[in-house]
């Protein structure tokens, strides 16, 4: 089968489009194939190395952390789906691969596709509106009533989750160019500040929670915006010691971590509010409860370019320019 593959550690990294064997069937896989794959910064952060101690692969190995396609082949252990399913998901950390024809994702990772979306559409859902479920609604626990400021707000993450904060009764802040304000509104966003023209730290007071996912100072200014006892959440770093515990990480890489997220945490506590580092996870039951929630209209797709299979490298540099309004897809088949 065709896909694109990294066989080397670069910044520029290019991937190359590799003749490669059909992916091997575990008992609990099913065998997908991909109609439509999208792009995630987290490819880039892989292509170049930058993750290469937290997420090893043995290279050549073959990129993309999210799918939609059809079930063509089922493991003996295979409960949920059969020949013929049109799924969707993220597979987990270890077992990427979704810029290519196939892919065998183990039955856990894997939901049914929402039917009122096509395959492009399917793709661009899995790791953002997980990123999303997992950050608003598991840990930090957003509730009807309650103020949330979630940043970057025309992003693939940002785009999905406002809708969903939305759809659990909060009101939402964002941060958005001009250019994407009637977008951002348009999904639900109570409030929306220009970042390039104001400070969010000084428009924004009292809020319970606050999806960080820019730089350090950003993070910092986002204390500003808590009220006592509100939940900092953030997925764009630094990574915390809770993560180093889930993620069973080596004694040096668990100081390191402690080590670089030590500044954040302490000013947390000093003002009273929590601090938190998310690294989403595959899951397909929530995945499912995420297409029950795009069926009933409460959540829709927004993406920006689709790109055809032989211009994957293009849509990665793409995404890359960090200025894509939701997501950026590749039509596979
Ligand atoms: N930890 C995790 O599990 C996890 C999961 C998903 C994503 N992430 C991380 O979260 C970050 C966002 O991901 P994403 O996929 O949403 O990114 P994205 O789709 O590439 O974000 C692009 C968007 O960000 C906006 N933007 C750029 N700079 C901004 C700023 N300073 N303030 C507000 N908006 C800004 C751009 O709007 P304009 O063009 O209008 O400026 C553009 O619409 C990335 O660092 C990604 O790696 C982490």
């Amino acid at each position: 089968m065709k896909a694109f593959v990294v066989d080397k550690y670069n910044k520029k990294g290019i991937l190359r489009l590799a003749e490669m064997p059909e992916p091997k069937l575990q008992d609990s896989d099913v065998l997908i194939e991909i109609h439509a794959a999208a792009v995630n910064l987290l490819d880039s952060k892989v292509k170049t190395g930058e993750f290469r101690l937290l997420l090893p692969y043995s290279r050549p190995f073959i990129l993309g952390h999210d799918v939609a396609g059809t079930v063509v082949r089922v493991g003996p252990k295979v409960r949920k789906f059969k020949p013929g399913d049109d799924v969707y998901s993220r597979p987990r950390d270890g077992r990427i691969g979704a810029f290519a024809e196939f892919i065998a994702i183990d039955e856990a990772d894997v939901a049914l596709k929402p039917k009122n979306l096509s395959m492009e559409e399917a793709a661009s859902i899995p790791l953002v509106g997980l990123t999303a479920w997992q950050a608003l609604f598991e840990r930090a626990n957003l509730r009807k009533g309650q103020k949330v400021f979630i940043q970057a707000g025309s992003g693939g993450v940002g785009t999905f989750a406002i809708q969903l904060a939305k759809h659990l009764g909060a009101s939402v802040a964002t941060t958005a160019s001009a250019a994407s304000a009637e977008l951002v509104k348009g999904l639900g966003a109570d409030v929306v500040v220009d970042y390039r023209k104001d400070d969010f730290e000084k428009i924004l007071s009292g809020y319970d929670v606050v999806l960080n996912s820019q730089d350090a100072k950003t993070l910092e200014k986002s204390l500003d915006v808590l009220k006592p006892g509100g939940k900092l959440v953030s997925i764009s770093g630094p990574p915390d010691p809770d993560f180093a515990r889930e993620k069973g990480l080596n004694v040096v890489l668990r100081i390191v971590l402690r080590l670089l997220s030590r500044a954040i945490r302490s000013k947390a506590r000093r003002r009273g509010v929590s601090f938190s580092f998310l690294f989403m996870w595959a899951q397909g039951d929530q995945l499912s409860k995420i297409t029950s929630l795009i069926e009933s209209g409460a959540i829709r797709p927004v993406i920006d370019r689709v790109f055809p299979f032989e211009a994957t490298n293009e849509a990665l540099a793409y995404v890359e320019t960090g200025r894509a309004k939701g997501k950026v897809v590749i039509k596979v088949r």
